[in-house]
Parts: C-alpha cells; structure tokens; sequence
C-alpha cells in the first residue's frame, strides 16, 4: 500500500466515511455455508476456550487486528487506538505499511505499537512487495522489523490497487525470485497476504515454493482497494476501471479452502469482509489457524478505545458462542468440525448475520 502522509490520511478518511465495501451481501461466501447446529453439545459455554497459538505466540483467541495503518500523526493515534484495544483483548496486532520508515525514520513514533501496549501478544510488520524491485533487501527489512519490535513480516501483493492508484507502482515481474532470497534472511517468519482480492490456487502454489511461513487471504468481500482508489482519483479512465474491478478476486471462503489445501503446514490467516465470530468460525473449519478483522475494528476505534474493545469482544463471544453450539471445547476441535452447504434461507441468514 501506498504510504506517502496524503495516501496514508486519505485512505483512512475514505475507509472510515465513504462505502467501500464490497457491496454484495455475502460476496465472501460464508454464507453458502452452515455448521451442523448441535441442540446436545455436552459441554458448558463456560468450558470453552478459543485461546490459540499463531507464530509461536498464545492469543486469547484466533483473531487479529487488520494491517491498516501508520506514517502520519493521524494514523499514529489510530495505531494507539488499535494497538491498546488488541493487548487488552490478548489478540494480535498488525502494523500498516511501514513504507513511510524507509525515507523519514522519525515515523516510526507512528509505529510504535509496542510502546503503548507492552502487553500485545504478537506484532506484524507490513511492506509492499513490490518495494524489492525498489531497491528494499535484507538489511532494511531487518531494520523494520527491528524498529517497531515485530514477531513477524507481512508482506503485502496489491497489484489490482497499484494498477488503480494514481502514481501506483506496477512492477510486479522478478519478485518471486526477490522473495526467494530475502524470506529466509528477514530474522523473523514472513508471511504475504493480499489486500483484498484473495490468493487463488494458482498463487497459493507458487507461494508453495517460498521459503515462507504463510498467508493471510484477504479475499473478496471486505474492503475493496479498487473502489478505494477509484474514489481517490480524478481520472475518469481509471475511475471506471477501479469500479469495473470492485468485483474482481477470490471470495474469502474460497481463498481460505485453497490455501490450506495448497499449503498444508503452513499458518493460513483468513480476512477479507470477515464480520462476524460465525463467519471466524467457518474459517477456522475451513482450515484457518486465525482471521484478521480491519475495517469494522478502524471504524470502532475511531470513535474510541473502548469501542474498539467491545468490538474485538463481541467478535470473540459470537466466536466462542459457534463453538459452544458445535460442541467445540477448543480452537483444535472446531477445526475437525464439518461445514455443509446451506440449502435453505434459514441457512443461508446463519453465515450472514452480521
Ligand atoms: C484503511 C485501511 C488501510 C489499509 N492499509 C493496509 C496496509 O498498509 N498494508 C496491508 O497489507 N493491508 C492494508 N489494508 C488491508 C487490510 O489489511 C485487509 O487486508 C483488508 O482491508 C480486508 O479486510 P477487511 O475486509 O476486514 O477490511 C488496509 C485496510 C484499510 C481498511
């Protein structure tokens, strides 16, 4: 992602005050999907535990926080926000593109998720891909890391919003072989993730052969960077291009399938329009090992602190509230738990009740 300070204050302003979500219901295709509902579970909600292990770090359950932000004071006090809301719930915590810290290292105070919530249980990095064919390799990917004390490196693929971006950087050739050589040479587990469009199965092979430790999906159905950027540029060309492509990837379900099957021992992290503790559920079922949540949680926190505490909560009782009515006592059974093809509408309003 982009992260120039007007980027980096226009997209939050666009994300927190226009629709920029995919605007069909269900485009993630959770919905097409129920869990067998079980009337005798034989267990009590109190037993049920969603803590978990992501990148050797215990969550108090499988969720994270979205990469979103950071570089401009604005998305310095959002990071605050965003960081004390995750450490208070024990959920991990991911940075925005940290671009901006290559050029102006006095950003990193806007990265300093670390600082203000000491206690956060696991931190991510952000970078774009597309910065290896910028001159970015091993020593400043450390330097990032470093920076802003991250357990792990996301870095981002966004070619659909670098293709809309006014000024985006389109030179995606050669980065599989730049991938290659710095993954392993990073310090800490790098992982790539999309930004909205999801990973398909052609993707999740190639990303098989990456010394990497794994992906978040970012599929479609969430945010959708191509509607963002359309609303960003002046150009009526690629306004109409950002809207044709609004609908263009791989709904998020779809995505989650595909790269567990594609990449079996691997951490696959679902995102992409996931709203509700069902729809966290149906991911894990699917083979997610955790799901990242970010615009529902950047627009709680932008009102404040406590209201993105309570929507990270109600996330985890909808959550463990599924597990219950699976009899899942644990992140590991829910998993083992069997997702059908809804048939009817009362189905169909179970994935979707957000
Ligand atoms: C305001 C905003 C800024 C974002 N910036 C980044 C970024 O810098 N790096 C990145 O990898 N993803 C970024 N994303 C994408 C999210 O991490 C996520 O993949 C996407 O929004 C889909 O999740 P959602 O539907 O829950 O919002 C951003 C999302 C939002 C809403």
């Amino acid at each position: 992602m982009a992260s120039t300070p007007d980027r980096k204050d226009s997209h939050l302003a666009l994300a927190l005050e226009r629709e920029v979500e995919f605007p069909d219901r269900d485009a993630t295709g959770f919905g097409a999907l129920r869990f067998d509902h079980d009337a005798l579970p034989e267990l009590d909600l109190d037993e049920v535990d969603a803590s978990t292990t992501l990148l050797g770090k215990r969550l108090a359950a499988p969720l994270l926080v979205g990469a979103m932000t950071g570089g401009t004071p604005r998305a310095g006090e959002m990071n605050r926000r965003l960081a004390t809301a995750a450490a208070r719930c024990g959920v991990g915590f991911a940075l925005g593109s940290q671009r901006k810290m290559l050029t102006d290292p006095a950003a990193r105070s806007t990265y300093a998720a670390r600082d203000v919530a000491p206690g956060l249980p696991l931190v991510l990095g952000n970078l774009g891909a597309v910065q290896l064919n910028r001159g970015v390799g091993v020593p400043e990917l450390r330097a990032l890391v470093a920076a802003v004390g991250a357990d792990a490196l996301m870095i981002h693929l966004n070619p659909l919003q670098e293709a809309i971006q006014p000024g985006g950087d389109t030179c995606f050739s050669g980065l599989l072989a730049r991938l290659r050589a710095v993954a392993p040479e990073v310090g800490v587990p790098v992982l790539l993730k999309e930004v909205g469009c999801g990973i398909s199965e052609p993707t999740a092979r190639k990303i098989a052969e990456l010394p990497v430790a794994g992906v978040e999906t970012a599929g479609l159905g969430g945010t959708s960077w191509s509607r963002i950027e359309s609303l960003r540029t002046d150009d009526p060309v690629k306004q109409g291009v950002g809207e044709r492509f609004a609908r263009w990837g791989i709904p998020t379900a779809e995505s989650v399938a595909i790269c567990r099957r594609a990449l079996p021992d691997r951490v696959v992290i679902a995102s992409g329009g996931i709203r509700s503790g069902i729809e966290i559920a149906k991911a894990i079922a699917l083979g997610a090992d955790a799901a990242a949540v970010a615009l529902p949680i950047l627009r709680a926190a932008e009102r404040s602190v406590d209201a993105a505490i309570q929507e990270i909560a109600r996330l985890v009782e909808e959550l463990r509230t599924a597990m219950f009515l699976t009899g899942a006592r644990t992140v590991a059974e829910l998993r083992a738990r069997p997702l059908r093809r809804a048939r009817d509408l009362t189905a169909l309003s179970q994935g979707s009740d957000r």
